[in-house]
């Protein structure tokens, strides 16, 4: 059995069928991981790490945080992604703006969707809000089609209210 001082192994995070379980094990472990730390990047790079290795099935997953009227990228895993991201535009400035989820399951079919990484053909972005600000967004993105559903949705949302306490 694993040592209880020891960080998780998160090659060791199960991936039960049912996805509420899923985000809910992966909810309480972000919140064990982050606990006691408050710097904006470490807790960022950690998540973005611990959600790309537990989901499965993604090309990227990371963060861009709110500066001014724009989203900068932030903490991923992944290939290199466009830097800034202006409100409104693309799926991540569109969640943003819009300050809610964007579940898309085509994205050639999403007009002015931004492609960073040729491979991706599904994506989920998230906005990290917090009671009284956006801080930006958390996006995921698979090479399968229609990788995401609600139930992803709904999963990523409790993430991300994890996920805004720990880097606001
Ligand atoms: N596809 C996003 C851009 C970010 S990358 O996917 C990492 C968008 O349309 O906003």
């Amino acid at each position: 059995m694993q040592d209880p001082e020891l960080p998780t192994l998160w090659t060791s995070v199960r991936r039960p069928g049912d996805k509420a379980e899923l985000y809910s094990e992966l909810a309480g472990e972000l919140d064990a991981l982050l606990a006691g730390e408050r710097n904006r990047v470490a807790n960022a790079a950690n998540s973005a790490a611990a959600i790309y290795h537990s989901l499965g099935a993604l090309n990227w997953a990371g963060f861009y945080f709110l500066d001014g009227r724009e989203l900068v990228l932030g903490p991923f895993q992944g290939r290199p992604a466009c830097v800034r991201i202006p409100l409104g535009k693309g799926v991540c400035g569109t969640a943003a703006a819009e300050r809610r989820s964007v579940l898309v399951a085509d994205v050639d079919a999403f007009p002015g969707h931004i492609a960073c990484d040729t491979e991706s053909r599904s994506e989920l972005v998230v906005p990290l809000l917090t009671s009284n600000e956006l801080l930006g967004v958390l996006d995921l993105d698979s090479p399968l089609l229609a990788r995401f559903d609600e139930a992803d949705q709904a999963g990523c949302e409790r993430l991300a209210a994890v996920l805004a306490r720990h880097l606001a």
